[in-house]
C-alpha cells in the first residue's frame, strides 16, 4: 500500500497492536464500560478515528455492528487486518471526521477514544457531524486524555510521550502535519474542557455522564499522560 498522505505517515509511525493487546481486547477490557452497559445488542456504531482497530474490533466482538472510520489508509489497513485475525466483521471507511459520508439519523452510538481530541483540525465540524448521524437517543461516547496539560504549561510547546522532536503539543496551534522524508511532525491542538463542554452543547446533543481519571486509572494507562477523561453525551430525547 503506498503511503500517500501525511496521515499515512502519521498512522504508519503507530504502534501496531501486540498479542498482549489482542487478548485484552479479547476479554472486553478496553471498552469503555459506558458504551458497553448503554449498547443495545446488535446497535450500529460508528468509530471514528479507529486508529489501528482495538475499539471497533472489541464493539464487533461484543456483537454489535461495526462501522470503523478513519483518514489515514494505513490504519484502516490494520483495522482490517486485527478484525481478519479475530475473525470480526469491521466496515471500514476513508474519510476526514468533518465530514462524515453518512445519511442524518443512523447510527446507535459513535466512540471516540484514545488519543483522537488533540488531532483534530475541525473539532466543532466534527462534533456537528456526530450529532447529525446519531439516532434519537443514540449515544457519543469520548474518551480520551484528560485535557488538564495547558493547566501547567499555558504558553506552549510540552514534549510528553514517544521522541519529543516527533510529538509536540501546542496551545497556539491547530494541527498542522509538517511531513519530510526523515520525520513526521505535527503539533495537537489542546481544548479545554470549557470548551468542549461549549462545542458539544450547541451540538443539541447533551450530557449524559462524565468522569476523570488520574494517571494510571482508567481504562488507558500510558505512562506519561496526565489521567483520562470519559465523556457521555445523549441525542434527544434522552
Ligand atoms: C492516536 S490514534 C488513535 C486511534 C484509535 N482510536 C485507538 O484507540 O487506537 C489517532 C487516529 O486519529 C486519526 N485521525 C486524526 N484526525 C482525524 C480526522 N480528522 N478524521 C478521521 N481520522 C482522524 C488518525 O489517522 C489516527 O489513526
Amino acid at each position: 500500500m503506498s503511503t500517500e498522505s501525511p496521515w499515512d505517515l502519521i498512522g504508519s509511525r503507530a504502534t501496531p497492536l501486540s498479542s498482549e493487546d489482542r487478548s485484552r481486547i479479547r476479554l472486553e477490557q478496553w471498552l469503555p464500560e459506558t458504551i458497553r452497559t448503554t449498547l443495545k445488542p446488535f446497535s450500529h456504531v460508528l468509530v471514528i478515528a479507529c486508529g489501528n482497530g482495538g475499539g471497533a474490533c472489541q464493539l464487533a466482538g461484543a456483537g454489535h455492528r461495526v462501522t470503523a472510520l478513519d483518514r489515514s489508509r494505513v490504519q484502516l489497513q490494520r483495522t482490517a487486518e486485527l478484525a481478519k485475525t479475530m475473525g470480526f466483521d469491521v466496515d471500514r471507511v476513508l474519510a476526514p471526521a468533518s465530514s462524515l459520508p453518512f445519511a442524518s439519523i443512523c447510527f446507535d452510538a459513535v466512540l471516540i477514544e484514545n488519543g483522537v481530541l488533540s488531532f483534530l483540525e475541525s473539532r466543532p465540524e466534527v462534533f456537528q457531524e456526530i450529532a447529525r448521524v446519531l439516532r434519537p437517543g443514540g449515544r457519543f461516547v469520548l474518551h480520551d486524555w484528560h485535557p488538564v496539560l495547558p493547566a501547567f504549561d499555558p504558553d506552549g510547546d510540552v514534549s510528553y510521550g514517544g521522541p519529543s522532536q516527533e510529538r509536540r503539543l501546542s496551545l497556539q496551534n491547530p494541527l498542522f502535519p509538517e511531513v519530510s522524508p526523515q520525520s513526521v511532525t505535527y503539533l495537537e491542538s489542546a481544548p479545554s474542557l470549557t470548551q468542549l463542554f461549549q462545542e458539544l452543547l450547541s451540538t443539541g446533543l447533551r450530557l449524559v455522564d462524565f468522569n476523570e481519571f488520574p494517571e494510571g486509572e482508567g481504562p488507558y494507562q500510558h505512562p506519561g499522560f496526565p489521567g483520562s477523561m470519559m465523556m457521555t453525551w445523549g441525542s434527544p430525547p434522552l
